[in-house]
Parts: C-alpha cells; structure tokens; sequence
C-alpha cells in the first residue's frame, strides 16, 4: 500500500479520548525498545512519524495515527522497561487492558518480538493474554536484518514455539531497516479489515 495521508489524530489516555471514527484499528504491542514506532513508520513509509529513540519509554499514550482514513495504526508503550515505578506500571497496565479489551474497531493486535532473541516470559504474558481475549494476531518478528539469513528460519521456529503459537494468525518476519515483510504485513492487515 502507498500511504500519501497520515495524521496523529489524538494521544489518548482514558476511553473518552478515543477517536469516533469507525474505522478499523490495529494496535501495535511488544517489549519497550523492540521496533513499534519504527514498524508503524516503515509501514507509511515515513521517516520519523512515530516517535523513535535510543531510550526505552519513549511513546507513553495510545496513539492514534489516521491512515489514508482507511484505518487506525495505535502506537502503544511498550512492556517490559524496568525504570518506571510501580504505579506507573499500573497506570500503563489499565490503559492497554481497557483499549484491548474494549475497544470495537479493533481488528488485530501487531505484536513486534525480536527475530534475534526468544521471546521474553513478558512476550509470552502479551501472547497469551492476546488469546485469552481472542484477539487476532499479526505476529511480526523484526530487526531480521541483524541477523544472517541462514538463522531466520530456524529463529522464527523458537519464536513461535516459545510462544505456542497459533498457526491461525499471521507470522511476518520484518525489518524496519530494510523493509523486508512490509508488503507481506500490509497483505496481512488488508484482510482483517473488513473482518
Ligand atoms: P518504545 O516506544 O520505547 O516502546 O519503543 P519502540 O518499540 O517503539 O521501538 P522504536 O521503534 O523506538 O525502536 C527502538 C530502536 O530499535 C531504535 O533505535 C530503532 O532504530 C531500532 N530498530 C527498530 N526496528 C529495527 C529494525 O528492524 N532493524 C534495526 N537494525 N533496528 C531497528
Ligand atoms: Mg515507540
């Protein structure tokens, strides 16, 4: 898909924030630092939309970028930074659980894991409750450029059964660096669209 239109229509908190659009939404999720921004910003092909850095803790609300008014991406913090203090941590755990569990126009959930590493036991906790709620999966395993060729299929079976991973959802191994799996993930999100 080529994106000419993308906005960051609302950094929301609480549900009342929520944008009233109907559109379709597909909220991002994984480990602080694991590739979130930089899978949205990949998607649209934009250099810097989502906020992108170095420091973990970087994006701190759910946020609602407007694509093409086809659909929402919602950028959400990432799991598993140890610096925050406890009620912050509730504080994030109510806000994603409320969305998740909430929220109607959601059509799947993009969990990034790293292609590199297997996943954490906090990758495994967001999998799981994923499932629980019966929420669709686009599991997207990122950073493969960091690795030889000859590991990625043999790092994506660990992930995947690390994960005890449900063969309904779909799998994308990806690179914000070079853009691999960007058509496949694209392909991926268009047929849960109308779902
Ligand atoms: P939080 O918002 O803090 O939860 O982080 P995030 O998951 O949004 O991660 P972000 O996109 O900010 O990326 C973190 C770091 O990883 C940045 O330095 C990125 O440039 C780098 N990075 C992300 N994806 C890739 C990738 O596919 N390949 C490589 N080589 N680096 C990547
Ligand atoms: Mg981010």
């Amino acid at each position: 898909m080529k994106v000419n239109q993308v906005e960051l229509v609302i950094s929301a908190v609480w549900v009342e924030q929520y944008p009233d659009e109907q559109l379709p939404e597909f909220a991002l999720a994984g480990r602080s630092n694991v590739g979130k921004s930089s899978f949205i910003n990949k998607m649209i092909q934009r250099k810097s939309l989502a906020r992108i850095s170095q420091k973990p803790g970087k994006t701190q609300t759910l946020n609602f970028y407007r694509i093409e008014n086809q659909l929402f991406f919602v950028d959400v913090p990432g799991y598993g930074f140890a610096k925050v203090s406890k009620k912050e941590r509730e504080k994030w755990g109510e806000m994603i659980e409320t969305y998740i569990t909430s929220r109607e126009q959601l059509r799947a959930v993009v969990q990034i894991v790293d292609l590199r590493h297997k996943p954490t036991n906090d990758d495994v906790m967001m999998y799981e409750f994923l499932k629980y709620y019966q929420i669709p999966v686009i599991l997207v395993a990122t950073k493969a450029d960091k690795i030889p060729r000859s590991k990625w299929q043999k790092n994506a079976k660990v992930v995947r059964e690390t994960l005890d991973f449900d063969p309904t959802d779909d799998f994308v191994m990806f690179s914000s660096e070079t853009g691999m799996g960007r058509d496949e993930a694209w392909h991926a999100i268009s047929a849960k669209m109308d779902q």
